[in-house]
């Protein structure tokens, strides 16, 4: 199969995309980065993944040369290239290549790296849940921005996998912020769903942004507050969200065992709500005039 990347105004085989050993992106990590789901041939939320994208841009302050239509353009080529049907399309930004110095170069011209992958997720794991552990988050305190400095992020994550979980829940001052890759919700017993709210401190998923328009349509009530480590362990259930992993039901956090070691009764509805919103997506095209229920 084909597997063609977009590097630098070039669409080139994956093995053949390089950048310089002076890009920005490399030596100081001053990029940030979009990861888009493709699920069944469709790519998942791509305006919001989008205007993060160049919300991103702004924040770190690189002057893009590029729009949104050009990245559009350049996916739609790659998915046809690769015949892209499940999996993901990864989007970074560097601020070019220039002499090694911190300050911003005086002229430069981003780098624009845009590749597909395919996944093939283990479905057993939506059955079973996951295991989570805590961990302290020692994050810098701008976690709004989609940055490729994720070095505390995969130590947690490495640690994690190290013992025999699936993810690390990042605690700050006391409070679950996210996890190193993926936002937590937790489930109070009133049924309230909770989750941390937009700051600085956690990354604004796109997964989550969805969620929320999609329990409020189906009156859920969704609370968007901090909650600490105690209201976590004794949640009645708790899942995370990600765009790879779209919502994953939590088990276990540390040693403490959640609706009792299977996905809660309400975690796998709200799995089936985000199901048929994905669904129906793909569904809009074919038939634009059957009125969408959900976000
Ligand atoms: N990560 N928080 C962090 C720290 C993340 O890295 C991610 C996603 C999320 C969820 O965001 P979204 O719903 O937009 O995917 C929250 C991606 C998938 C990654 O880096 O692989």
């Amino acid at each position: 199969m084909k597997n063609i990347t977009y590097v630098n105004d070039k669409f080139v085989n994956h093995d053949k995309a390089v950048v310089s050993v002076e890009d920005r992106g490399l030596l100081f990590s001053d990029s940030i980065y979009e990861l888009i789901s493709v699920f069944n041939g469709k790519i998942i939320d791509l305006k919001l993944h989008l205007n993060r994208l160049f919300k991103s841009l702004k924040k770190i302050r690189i002057k893009s040369n590029f729009s949104k239509n050009k990245i559009e353009n350049i996916i739609n080529k790659l998915m046809n290239q690769n015949s892209l049907k499940n999996g993901y399309i990864y989007i970074q930004v560097t601020r070019g290549t220039a002499e090694r110095k911190h300050e911003f170069p005086i002229n430069y011209k981003p780098t624009l790296i845009i590749f597909t992958k395919n996944l093939n997720i283990n479905k057993k794991i939506y059955k079973k849940g996951i295991k989570v552990i805590t961990m302290p988050d020692i994050r810098w305190m701008r976690r709004d921005i989609k940055s490729t400095s994720l070095l505390p992020n995969i130590l947690a994550k490495q640690n994690a996998i190290e013992k025999g979980a699936y993810e690390a829940l990042l605690v700050d001052n006391g409070h679950i912020t996210e996890g190193s890759a993926s936002n937590i919700w937790i489930i109070k017993d009133s049924n309230k769903i909770v989750t941390h709210p937009v700051n600085n401190k956690i990354l604004n998923g796109i997964t989550r942004q969805t969620l929320i328009k999609i329990l409020k349509k189906n009156n859920f009530i969704v609370l968007e507050k901090s909650f600490n480590l105690i209201q976590a362990k004794n949640s009645k259930e708790a899942f995370l969200t990600s765009s790879t992993m779209a919502i994953l039901p939590i088990i276990k956090i540390d040693n403490f065992s959640i609706s009792n070691g299977k996905p809660g009764e309400t975690t796998q509805k709200i799995m089936s709500l985000y199901n048929y919103y994905i669904n129906q997506k793909e569904n809009k095209k074919k038939n634009s005039s059957k009125e969408l229920k959900i976000a």
